[in-house]
């Protein structure tokens, strides 16, 4: 071809628009309605997902309301391949939205596929049915339908007698019969670009709304002579939009009992599904029990056999195998393989604990490490340390790393023991199998095998409470104790 037309494999799809300049009204919100997210990431981010499976030559992204917000979102996730954004600065309607991106895009030749940003559940699979029968059939146009019990609201399919489609009304534009028809338009479509580029600018504003609707180009490209198809999804919830937070909460559900049903079959037990949700990127090991109450969010993968819940979340979290992490709160954190985390833990950025380190009740770690096997059972912070293998760090301990303007590091060699109630002011330094005393605060770095003891001495006042607090109950009770003996 000598067209100066970009070439795209004769089986690639030349392009997929989505379309994503709506304000999104009944959001209420401060943010563009895309960029809602549900199973941690945003339903635009879910919609571009399924069309980036069918591997097309280019995506287009129609933005108007919020498309700053939107384009920082576009790029900057990995996970996304880079797309075109048509800019549609009023809202004049889809079709109208389309013929913003086909501007952007230039001549096409081929499979173009039409989408919504905010349906996002709609499968990878349902998009390639579409494109097989469209292009089995030899279509100008073929339309992913649903067939639903309400369908207020949404463009009605039209069938001539040849049961073929012959067009799409709106419910606006529907007179009584038509709003009995409950095969519904879902939006998305299949088009022969250059039947798109010549039945677009014919499809007029002549509508209760004034707008160029993207439907009436179905209508054109029939009487033009071309076939139009459709395909029914088999589920419709997989066709719909979101509208407003009860419809971003349903979405939500079903996308969460999918995964979860996902990781079932994978070998992994969650004991409440409805209780447990999981993001869709997070990776779970066969085995691994999950219990009720457990959040896994984004960016979090977890081993085999691992015990995790009730009552937790990991964000961004690593869990090594037959590791258990019990009611507690956790982000940014490593835990590493037979490592015990809770109850009541809290790991921030940067917590790393080593194979079969504990961690346990009202315990809070921020970047550091905690070696193999160490302990740090009871009460404590640990922030910008080290703690060797095989170091206990008793109840209460805790590291003072912050001297009100910069954090300074801990560093506690192997096998240490670091006393209840261990102030340890950083930058202090305990060597390896040395001991601090209970209730110490250690400012000066201790040697390998020695007892560091930094507190007053005990004495005892003989008396005191006699001639200080006489005839209370403690005065009476130190009396009779007395006399006992
Ligand atoms: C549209 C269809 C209708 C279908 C329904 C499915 C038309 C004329 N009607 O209805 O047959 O049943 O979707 O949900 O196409 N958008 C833009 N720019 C615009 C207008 C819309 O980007 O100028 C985007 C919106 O952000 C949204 C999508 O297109 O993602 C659909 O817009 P919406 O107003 O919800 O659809 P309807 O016109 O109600
Ligand atoms: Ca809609």
């Amino acid at each position: 071809m000598t067209t100066g037309m970009t070439d795209v494999p004769e089986n690639q799809i030349a392009a997929v628009i989505i379309l994503a300049a709506g304000q999104g009204t009944r959001m209420r919100s401060a943010l563009p309605k895309v960029l809602h997210p549900i199973a941690g990431k945003p339903l635009l981010w879910h919609a571009l997902r399924a069309a980036q499976g069918l591997r097309p030559a280019t995506t287009a992204v129609v933005l108007g309301h919020g498309r700053d917000q939107v384009t920082t979102f576009l790029e900057a996730d990995p996970a996304i391949d880079p797309v075109t954004i048509a800019v549609q600065d009023q809202q004049l309607g889809t079709g109208h939205a389309v013929t913003c991106a086909l501007t952007e895009l230039g001549a096409l030749t081929g499979t173009v596929i039409v989408t919504y940003g905010d349906v996002p559940l709609l499968r990878t699979s349902t998009l390639a049915r579409l494109v097989d029968q469209h292009r089995t059939e030899g279509n100008s146009a073929t339309v992913l339908t649903a067939v639903v019990s309400d369908p207020h609201g949404y463009g009605r399919i039209l069938r001539g007698p040849d049961g073929a489609v012959s067009a799409i009304v709106e419910q606006r534009d529907c007179d009584e019969d038509q709003q009995q028809i409950c095969e519904i338009n879902s939006g998305v479509y299949a088009f022969d670009a250059q039947v798109l580029a010549s039945t677009l600018p014919r499809a007029g504003t002549a509508n209760s709304q004034g707008e160029q609707y993207l439907t009436d180009v179905l209508a054109i490209a029939r009487a033009d002579g071309g076939r139009i198809g459709s395909v029914t999804a088999e589920d419709p919830m997989e066709t719909e939009g979101v509208n407003d937070r009860i419809q971003l909460a349903a979405m939500a559900r079903r996308l969460n009992d999918d995964i979860v049903r996902n990781h079932q079959r994978a070998g992994v037990t969650i004991l409440d599904g409805a209780t447990t949700w999981i993001h869709s990127d997070v990776t779970i090991g066969a085995d691994t029990v999950i219990h009720p109450g457990t959040y896994l969010e984004a960016g979090t993968s977890i081993g085999s056999g691992a015990t995790i819940g009730p009552d937790t979340t990991l964000r961004q979290c690593e869990v090594a195998d037959g590791a258990v992490v019990l009611k507690s709160h956790c982000e940014g954190a490593s835990i590493g393989t037979n490592a015990s985390v809770g109850p009541f833990s809290y790991l921030r950025p940067g917590a790393q604990l080593a194979e079969g380190a504990k961690v346990g009740a009202y315990v809070e770690i921020k970047k550091s490490q905690i070696g193999p096997g160490a302990k740090v059972p009871h009460l404590s912070y640990v922030g910008d340390a080290e703690v060797g293998p095989g170091t206990n760090f008793s109840a209460g301990a805790i590291t003072a790393n912050y001297d009100g303007v910069t954090k300074h590091p801990t560093v506690i060699g192997a096998n240490a023991f670091i006393g209840t109630n261990t102030t340890l002011i950083a930058p202090v330094h305990i060597a390896p199998g040395a001991y601090t005393a209970a209730g110490s605060a250690v400012t000066d770095d201790v040697q390998p095998g020695d007892l560091a003891v930094a507190r007053g001495r005990q004495h005892n006042s003989a008396g005191w409470v006699q001639r200080k607090r006489a005839g209370t109950a403690s005065d009476q009770a130190a009396q009779a104790a007395r006399d006992d003996h």
